[in-house]
């Protein structure tokens, strides 16, 4: 019913050289008949030419951030049309580590979700939970109020073209995942928290997991039924685990 997807979050790696050749093998790799999508999100300076490297569209390609503004004097700042005029299919909005690092709060990335929307692209919006948080029996209000907060600016209606990402920050480049139960856990508190709202949207929203996703432990957390995919950093920048990921995905469709 959801078709699954695989989005490779490449975060600050790479060059022009080894890029072109971890394209190369992952189109060599994926299998057309896969009945899922896949993404791969590089920076932004390489992202023209992945999407030129990536012609015939079986792959698509997403940013991994972009300016809460439509356009006009932010210096540094790519806006989501600019993003869309290159080839960009998505863009990944509130990652833990623009959060963390960034600064980034609940209110600006809201902004931006719109501003993906409105630039044509669909968002990929991450939430999560800090160690502390979970430990502290946090877990729901924080991703509650992540996504809350999204819904509260511009109402659910966003979430018909948008991707939602549940990436634990404990787990996150740490190699610790979440156990299948854990994520299957919080997943469906969040597909239940936007069904409140509009229950069909809800069921035909993907949901994926991030968070030390890797070829060893991609199918067990795929087969849960509201983990629809992944978001996979480290594993993403190998082709072989890549595609062995995408292979899980492709199974539990
Ligand atoms: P990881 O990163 O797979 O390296 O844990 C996931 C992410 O941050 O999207």
């Amino acid at each position: 019913m959801r078709r699954p997807m695989v989005a490779g979050n490449w975060k600050m790696h790479g060059s022009q050289a080894t890029n072109q050749a971890l394209l190369a093998e992952l189109e060599g790799h994926v299998r057309p008949d896969w009945p899922i999508d896949i993404a791969v999100f590089p920076p932004y300076v390489y992202l023209a030419d992945a999407v030129r490297a990536l012609e015939d569209g079986r792959i698509q390609v997403g940013a991994q951030d972009v300016c809460a503004e439509a356009g006009g004097a932010f210096t540094g700042q790519v806006g989501a049309s600019m993003l869309k005029d290159v080839g960009c299919s998505y863009a990944i909005v509130g990652h833990s580590e623009r959060r963390r690092w960034y600064h980034e709060d609940d209110t600006l990335v809201a902004r931006k979700f719109a501003a993906a929307l409105a630039g044509g692209l669909k968002p990929v919006l991450c939430v999560g939970e800090t160690l502390e948080e979970r430990e502290a029996r946090q877990t729901e209000s924080v991703v509650a109020r992540q996504v809350d907060a999204v819904i509260a600016m511009h109402g659910v209606g966003g979430f018909a073209d948008a991707v939602l990402a549940y990436e634990p920050v404990w787990a996150i480049g740490t190699g610790r995942t979440a156990s299948p139960a854990q994520a299957q856990e919080v997943h469906a508190f969040l597909r239940s928290r936007i069904g409140a709202h509009d229950a069909k949207m809800a069921a035909r929203l993907r949901i994926l997991y991030g968070g030390s996703v890797k070829a060893g432990n991609a199918a067990e957390l795929f087969a849960m039924p509201d983990v629809d995919g992944g978001l996979v950093g480290g594993a993403s920048l190998s082709a072989d685990e890549f595609r062995q990921i995408c292979a899980a995905a492709a199974v539990h469709h």
